[in-house]
């Protein structure tokens, strides 16, 4: 059996895990810092990386006595090295590193995206590559050839904002508080989504790139507006994002008919609206479609433990002294695209 430990702390979730080769998650400690954030709106990225410095170790420690496992049974250690805020990324890849120096374990520096995109098979461990992964969360809306352990072909992305953090921002404007994609997908239940004509970005347009900017503004505008209600305009809005990335995910399903599946992951793929919109276009181009469960979506550390055993699997090594990075793009060949870089 390989037994890896990971360790995850790049945004504002700390998370441990310890996760078996054969997809077996032994436990897992996840700590939100929602309370530390929500009376700023959204995530301060120096109370983030404190957080996690506070909480880390008490949970390392709490997840292995409560496994019953010490460290000496565990084979390595993976910790997320980015990209994300970096302050955090620090303090998890720092305490990875010691536990490996410690203990004389390998360490994995794992890249937060592929655990992403390889979460998936955590959970199906029929889905072959190469499948086509849609990740939206409040960092990434992008579209992936996952074509193996290791081998990504960015095939989309967005030119300004990621799709939870439009999420995030129409939840701060309508007063819903943070974090806001779960409290726009409740406000919209009781909204008509054809009350407020908003824009869809992008959509149409032969590339599968993403761009949210203009439709916040449009959001923004309505608010101003006062002629609508907040139930009316989450619902519109919601509508409209899920619009675009059924428009997008459909040239991208074209793109790459070698597809096995339709997979996606991140925090917005829980929304029920987004997922259903997903499932329908899969299920036009007659592909499967696959959501991780909502835990596994969201930031998580068995996924970083899970990508460490893929690479152990492919028999890949770990690369030595791994630093930290803010940015670390999971297809090195993939070109910036016009208004890129804003987030990873
Ligand atoms: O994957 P995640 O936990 O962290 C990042 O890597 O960003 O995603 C968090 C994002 C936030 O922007 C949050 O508002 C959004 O996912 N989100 C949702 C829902 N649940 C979380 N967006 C829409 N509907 C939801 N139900
Ligand atoms: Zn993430």
């Amino acid at each position: 059996m390989t037994l890896v430990l990971g360790i995850e702390s790049s945004c504002d979730e700390s998370a441990v895990a310890l996760v078996t080769h054969d997809r077996r998650i032994l436990a897992e400690r996840i700590a939100s810092q929602e309370d530390a954030h929500a009376p700023w709106g959204g995530i301060v990225p120096e109370l983030a990386a404190r957080a996690h410095a506070d909480r880390l170790a008490p949970m390392l420690e709490a997840l292995l006595a409560g496994a019953g496992i010490t460290l000496d049974e565990v084979d390595a250690i993976a910790a997320t090295a980015g990209p994300g805020l970096i302050g955090g990324v620090m303090v998890g890849l720092v305490t990875g590193k010691a536990l490996a120096l410690a203990t004389g374990k390998p360490l994995w520096g794992i890249n937060h995206l592929e655990g992403h995109a390889l979460s998936p098979r955590l959970v199906d461990p029929d889905l072959a590559f190469p499948y086509l992964l849609l990740l939206v969360s409040g960092g990434h809306c992008q579209l992936i050839a996952v074509e193996g352990v290791g081998c990504y072909r960015r095939l989309a992305t967005t030119i300004d904002d990621a799709a939870g953090e439009a999420f995030d921002k129409v939840a701060k404007m309508l007063g819903l508080g943070f974090p806001g994609g779960p409290a726009v997908e409740r406000a919209a239940e009781a909204g008509d989504p054809d009350a407020v004509p908003l824009p869809r970005p992008l959509v149409g347009s032969g590339e599968p790139h993403f761009s949210f900017a203009g439709l916040k503004t449009a959001v923004l505008r309505t608010v101003e507006g006062g002629r609508h209600g907040a139930a009316d305009i989450a619902a519109s809005f919601q509508a409209a994002v899920t619009d675009c990335l059924v428009d997008r995910t459909a040239i991208a399903i074209r793109a790459m008919p070698e597809a096995t599946a339709l997979v996606v992951a991140g925090g917005v793929a829980a929304n029920r609206t987004v997922r259903a919109g997903l499932e329908g276009v899969a299920a036009r181009h007659g592909l499967p479609f696959l959501a991780p469960p909502a835990r596994l979506c969201t930031d998580n550390a068995a996924m970083i433990a899970w990508a460490a055993l893929e690479r152990i699997a492919a028999g890949l090594s770990p690369e030595p002294d791994p630093q930290a990075r803010p940015r670390w793009p999971l297809d090195p060949l993939a070109e910036p695209v016009r208004g890129a870089g804003v987030k990873a």
